[in-house]
């Protein structure tokens, strides 16, 4: 039989709690697969900062290498939490692990499941892929601080785009777009301002498109774009779009699709030269963490997209139809669930 073998990092907040329903489930979704699941739980975050100084060690890096694939929780201190300087996790940890690992693809799905509320009064049918640059742009670090605290400061973040590093990513969409039956893809950026590196992505999309015939594409405006996912969401298919851009709109995309509580990710390695990771697109929220009040369900997306990556795609269905089912049957609740409660139901739907 098969062997999967897993790196579980879940993290601070609600990451543990999430993580553990994602677990059960997966737990569930591969016992009648012939297939043999190893978990291997990492302990990083912010608290374990606190514990010991470390963000992620050399070993630990090397450690994580060596796995099939990665499920990731959330990290991040609480807002009031000093002792921790801010961002400082999720920079050394986990924007560490998607540059080393060369998490080229953050793939973000969204799509609103029948019978789940949306915000929008008419939402229409939505079911579009945001495939967010993973490895450059403005996330690198690239920029600097000079004269701090003075009227003179000046601080600078310079978003870096290789033509090596847009290509992969625009190569990738137009392959997903490819395969989708709408085959449409729809390039997001700010070209009219953000000159250099807009350019690079037009001219990019330009080139790969020759390369798929059957797939139209457009292109819009950041700015715009949020405006057309708030009022004709079912517009799009496939949206490729840089680090920062794609971070923003998928949150919008959560919200407008049921909630950020459902949104899953996976932050791919395409080349398949280290493994991929994957994680709710949600943080650590600490305003509802360690009161069972997290909705599980993006994390167990998540690993359905895990398991679909690791060549488990029967696996990766069953465990999307429980959701739906689920998700469907939550109309007619009239009490909150706990967070392990949501699982549960989940993992006993997974037939
Ligand atoms: P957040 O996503 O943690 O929370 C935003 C809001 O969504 C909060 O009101 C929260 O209660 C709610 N929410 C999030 N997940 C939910 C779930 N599963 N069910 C129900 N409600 C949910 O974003 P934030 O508040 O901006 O960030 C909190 C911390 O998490 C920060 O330290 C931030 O840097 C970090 N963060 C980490 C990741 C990650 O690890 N991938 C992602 C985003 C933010
Ligand atoms: C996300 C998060 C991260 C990001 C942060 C925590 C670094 O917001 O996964 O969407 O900006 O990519
Ligand atoms: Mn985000």
């Amino acid at each position: 039989s098969a062997t999967i073998d897993l790196a579980i990092i879940p993290g601070d907040g609600i990451g543990p709690e999430v993580i553990a329903e994602a677990v059960k489930v997966l737990k569930r979704a591969t016992e009648d697969e012939d297939v043999r699941l190893i978990l291997t739980e990492y302990r990083l975050g912010a608290a374990h900062w606190l514990e010991t100084g470390e963000t992620l060690p050399d070993e630990t890096l090397a450690a994580l290498r060596r796995h099939d694939a990665i499920l990731f929780g959330a990290v991040g201190a609480a807002p009031g939490d000093t002792r921790v300087p801010s961002g400082l996790i999720e920079r050394e940890m986990l924007l560490k692990l998607r540059f080393a690992l060369d998490h080229f693809v953050n793939l973000r799905p969204s799509r609103l499941f029948p019978g789940v509320p949306s915000p929008l009064a008419a939402p229409g049918e939505v079911d579009f892929v945001v495939v967010r640059e993973g490895t450059e742009g403005p996330y690198v670090g690239n920029g600097g601080a000079l004269r701090v605290g003075t009227v003179h400061e000046i601080a600078t973040e310079v978003s870096v785009n290789t033509a090596h590093g847009v290509e992969r990513v625009v190569r990738d969409a137009f392959a997903r777009a490819a395969a989708r039956p709408r085959r449409k893809l729809t390039l997001v950026h700010k070209h009219n301002v953000l000159v250099h590196a807009g350019h690079l992505w037009r001219r990019t999309v330009e080139a790969v498109a020759a390369e798929f015939p059957g797939v139209e594409h457009d292109y819009m405006h950041v700015d715009a774009a949020t405006i057309h996912l708030v009022t004709d969401p079912s517009r799009f298919d496939v949206i490729v779009t840089d680090n920062l851009f794609g971070d923003i709109l998928t949150d919008l995309a959560g919200a407008v699709t049921g909630g950020i509580g459902l949104a899953a990710s996976g932050n791919l390695n395409m080349d398949r030269t280290a493994p991929s990771m994957f994680e709710p697109v949600h943080g650590s929220a600490p305003d509802i963490a360690g009161q069972q009040k997290a909705d599980p369900t993006a994390a167990i997306l998540s690993a359905a997209l895990l398991l679909e990556h690791v060549g488990l795609p029967a696996a990766a269905r069953r465990i999307e139809a429980a959701v739906e089912a689920d998700l469907a049957s939550r109309a007619e609740l009239t009490d909150a669930r706990a967070t392990a409660e949501i699982g549960d139901a989940i993992a006993l739907g997974v037939s």
